[in-house]
């Protein structure tokens, strides 16, 4: 379906029009022309050059391991799954769009239970009120989904979507406006723009395009891209470390080992560090950031006959197909009788060649075909960047019971949910978990290590 018959399936006309109000004609949203567009305006910068250029990490990273040591010092939890998206988000937008939207500077929220309001400068901050609406609009898109051909119905007087859509728009028109600016200038005066490899993202295409709605539509879907995955690859590294010490600890040791107890890492150092990049992966395994996914088949197709699906399957054109990556990764028949266990050392011991190597489809958190993410290299280097930080400053993680939601109850006696039963993980177009991830940890001066 994503690879070998890549042709036959497309998003669908359906599909983009449940999208349409939240991503518009954006990269994810697009079939056809309007996606190879936006594919080749995208894929020149996520060369190995524009994407090993750790400096935005750098500064992001610091600033939000402060703001965390601040607020972990006056003796509350922290939200990390806010933390990292802040600083996902304000990489994110430095990176494609050469502007920072400074999230980060916003502050961080106390927890519902500490008993702290948070102040108006934040809960009014410009980013939070972006990252609501984006929140919503993202939920409100899932939803339509449910209703299939007849959603138009259930929004027959109003658009849910589109006050939402304004709001986020409103959040992304300044940095967009510089960029049509710049663009207006540098044609008046006849300059064919500096060399292209000093362009961003947003600056390369506004030289292709000036049709606002193409422009806005490519910011929204590249902020999905950019911010939520990552974020859920780091929210859920968390997790597994405070679930985990003997990981944590192995983890730390391999830094301390290839980039020492205060370095920054290198391009190559990260090439080296085989166990995060196992750590990586076996999260990536059990909480996909993209969890399911959909296709529709543009005319009638027979998928062939496989060992567990003996008789070939006919399936009549424009049929809408759900497929999910988390039950994939977590099918025991794929990944050994352990497909429930938390294990990074799966992706480097004998499992490795019983399973992924003969059968390397089995693992597809990036999707697979020529709609891979383009975005890979870039959430693996951010994410490590991120971690190797996090282990250098900070040790004895633990989840902040009295704050994060607890999961339904009728989870705690399915098998499959034992590998997330502390906390409540949930799904629009990417898995995050409900209500944030409260967490101490404390920093490692302090512990003696
Ligand atoms: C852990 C992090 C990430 C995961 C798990 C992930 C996963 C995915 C998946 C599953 C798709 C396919 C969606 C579909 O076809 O329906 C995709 C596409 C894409 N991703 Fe990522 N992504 C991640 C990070 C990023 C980042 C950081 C960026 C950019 C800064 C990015 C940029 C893109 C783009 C531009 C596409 C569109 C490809 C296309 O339709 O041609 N991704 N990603």
């Amino acid at each position: 379906m994503l690879a070998t018959q890549f042709d036959n399936f497309e998003k669908g006309s359906l599909f983009r029009s449940q999208m349409n109000s939240l991503l518009g004609t954006g990269v994810f949203n697009a079939d056809g022309e309007m996606w190879k567009f936006h594919r080749s305006m995208t894929r020149p910068f996520f060369t190995r050059e524009r994407i090993s250029d750790f400096d935005i990490y750098d500064r992001n990273c610091d600033i939000s391991l402060t703001q965390a040591k601040h607020r972990l010092a006056e003796g509350h939890s922290i939200d990390f799954q806010d933390l990292v998206s802040r600083f996902t988000l304000d990489s994110a937008t430095e990176f494609l769009f050469g502007k920072s939207v400074a999230s980060l500077s916003a502050g961080i929220p106390y927890s519902p239970s500490s008993g702290k309001e948070n102040a108006s400068s934040f809960t009014e901050h410009a980013s939070n009120i972006f990252v609501t609406a984006f929140q919503e609009g993202q939920i409100l898109a899932m939803n339509r989904m449910g209703f299939g051909t007849e959603w138009p119905l259930a929004e027959f007087w109003k658009d849910n979507i589109a006050p939402l859509r304004k709001v986020m728009d409103g959040f992304t028109g300044p940095v967009l406006a510089a960029a049509l600016e710049k663009q207006e200038q540098d044609l008046k005066q006849e300059k064919d723009t500096v060399n292209d490899e000093d362009l961003t993202l947003l600056a390369h295409l506004v030289k292709h395009t000036q049709d606002p709605k193409i422009l806005k539509d490519e910011l929204v879907n590249l902020l999905v891209a950019g911010r939520d995955t990552t974020m859920c690859l780091l929210t859920y590294s968390f997790y597994m470390l405070a679930e985990h010490p003997d990981v944590e600890k192995r983890l730390r040791e391999e830094i301390f080992e290839k980039v020492g107890p205060t370095g920054r890492p290198t391009y190559d150092q990260m090439r080296d560090m085989k166990f995060m990049r196992a750590f990586l992966n076996e999260v990536l395994r059990l909480f996909p950031p993209v969890p399911a996914d959909a296709r529709t088949n543009n005319k009638a197709v027979v998928l062939p006959t496989t060992p567990t699906q003996p008789k070939p399957i006919y399936i009549p054109a424009w049929t809408t197909l759900v497929y999910s990556v988390l039950n994939k990764h977590r099918r025991t028949d794929l990944w050994g009788p352990d497909a429930m266990k938390f294990d990074p050392d799966r992706f480097l011991d004998e499992r490795l060649q019983r399973y992924l190597i003969p059968n390397p489809d089995i693992f597809c958190p990036f999707n697979a075909g020529p709609r891979i993410c383009l975005g890979q290299q870039f959430a693996y280097h951010e994410a490590t960047f991120y971690l190797v930080r996090l282990l250098q400053q900070f040790a004895g993680f633990s989840l902040d019971s009295s704050a994060n939601a607890k999961p339904p109850a009728e989870w705690a006696t399915s098998e499959g949910r034992k590998a997330i039963e502390k906390i409540h993980p949930c799904s629009h177009l990417t898995m995050y978990v409900k209500d944030g991830l409260w967490v101490r940890m404390k920093e490692l001066d302090a512990m003696g290590i």
